[in-house]
């Protein structure tokens, strides 16, 4: 069901695909039963539309909003009822900290107990924009933000929504990414309502994410800036700004000197820091430790040395699974999914998912349109775009391993990318879904 209301339109939970759902019992002010999304303009929202979305979170309860990375789970930073019930919403371990969103600098110097003059330029450069900082925390921010940390996760969305949204609300918004613990993290509103769906009171819907991949988490508390999760921000481009920057691996456990050539050119402060942070012990940023990203479907990672070899790997890859009898769903380059068409052993088809993604607000298609009584002859197939561009591959990986998920295939064969810039931070989230060097989200 949906109304009209200016602009806006209002739908109850299930409009996107249960065009005549509408009947819900109330919301009231226990638990959830009807969620309902608002769609709004994502260049140029009107106050009118995310009004309500204010108000609820004025109110301690709990919105998603797009941001420029991925839809984030908003809740009023300050009371800590409201936080509590975004770990519930989600089925988030406590010792897992949030990122405080504001709407600009002073809301920055509000939630920083200091701003080191490290993190000055990178201030200048990537706020507002898809860098969280780490810095040292105000009191005003309550333990259960930080999970009990001295430090405090703070970024400036450049979302037109996520910030006339914090604006508008007239507190900081502590925001995880709206996705159900351990699931890929929302790139639009459809994504948030299949994990919060009665759930939260309410999702406001600006369309798809321009990133697909979320914020990168850089602590600049100590001499040397530590890259906790590699994300929208490249390490290049920091690094271009602050010099050496160290990134942690968690996959690997270790710690790299990243814009270094010799370690000889490295002070002993910075050696030591290097060595330290590769250490076992408590890891810098608690969520690492996490697994995330991952589909119900096992996940393989297809690479090689250069774009040509991880094609045919891909491929390999995926002649060996149907050899096996395996049903096979794959998220590959252009170039790729042309070298795999050609390839398919007599009688077999591709399923080619495309369509029906990249669309803003657009679900899934249903399970059961994916799948044929013919379907163990088809190898479903999403190709992200030329494998030179890594940032496309980064945009479309959350989408498509949802979407290749609700396949039912027994295995998604994912294609590596070259490790930089936006690369990395692609690599890294592949080999989470893939579940490498984690725990169980459960734990
Ligand atoms: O793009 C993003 O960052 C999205 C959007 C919604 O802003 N948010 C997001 O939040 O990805 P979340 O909660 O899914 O990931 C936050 C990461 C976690 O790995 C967490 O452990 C880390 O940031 N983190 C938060 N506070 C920290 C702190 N004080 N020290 C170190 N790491 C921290
Ligand atoms: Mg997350």
């Amino acid at each position: 069901m949906a109304k009209a209301m200016g602009a806006t339109v209002w739908m109850v939970k299930g409009a996107y695909d249960r065009p005549s759902a509408g009947s819900f019992s109330g919301g009231g002010t226990g638990n959830v039963t009807r969620t309902t999304v608002i769609v709004v303009d994502p260049v140029h929202p009107g106050d009118q539309d995310l009004m309500p979305a204010a108000q609820l979170l004025r109110e301690g309860r709990l919105v998603a909003f797009p941001t420029e990375t991925v839809y984030g789970l908003g809740a009023n930073a300050l009371d800590p009822d409201a936080v509590c019930a975004i770990f519930q919403a989600k089925g988030r371990p406590s010792d897992n900290p949030l990122i405080v969103h504001v709407a600009d600098r002073t809301g920055l110097g509000q939630i920083a107990a200091d701003i080191p003059s490290l993190a000055w330029a990178l201030i200048d450069r990537f706020m507002p924009g898809p860098l969280t900082l780490v810095l040292p925390r105000s009191s005003i921010v309550p333990d259960i933000v930080t999970a009990g940390l001295d430090t405090v996760a703070v970024r400036i969305p450049e979302h037109p929504v996520a910030r006339r949204l914090i604006e508008l609300s007239g507190v900081p918004l502590a925001g995880p990414s709206a996705n159900r613990s351990g699931k890929p993290s929302p790139t639009t509103a459809a994504h948030v309502l299949e994990d919060m769906d009665g759930i939260i009171p309410m999702i406001v819907d600006g369309g798809q994410c321009d990133f697909g991949l979320e914020s990168t988490v850089l602590d600049v508390t100590g001499s040397v800036p530590v890259i906790l999760r590699p994300g929208a921000v490249s390490a290049e481009e920091i690094m271009s700004v602050v010099g050496p920057v160290l990134m942690i691996d968690p996959a690997q456990a270790t710690a790299v000197l990243q814009g270094v050539t010799a370690a000889s050119s490295l002070s002993d402060s910075v050696q030591d820091i290097a060595g330290e942070t590769s250490q076992s012990g408590p890891p810098r940023s608690p969520g690492m430790k996490y697994r995330h990203y991952a589909p119900r479907t096992p996940v393989r990672i297809s690479d090689g040395p250069d774009g040509q070899a991880r094609s045919h790997q891909t491929r390999a890859m995926m002649l060996d699974a149907l050899q096996d009898g395996l049903t096979v769903a794959v998220f590959c380059s252009t170039e790729t999914a042309e070298l795999i068409a050609e390839s398919l052993p007599a009688g077999w088809l591709l399923a080619d998912l495309d369509r029906a993604e990249g669309k803003p607000s657009t679900p899934p298609p249903p399970v059961s349109s994916a799948i044929s009584e013919h379907s163990r002859r088809h190898v479903f197939l999403i190709a992200h775009g030329s494998r030179d561009q890594a940032n496309t591959a980064a945009n479309r990986l959350f989408a498509a391993l949802r979407q290749l998920d609700a396949c039912g295939a027994d295995v998604i064969i994912a294609e590596s990318a070259e490790a930089t810039g936006i690369g990395a931070a692609y690599v890294n989230r592949l080999r989470k879904a893939a579940g490498g060097g984690a725990e169980p989200a459960s734990r």
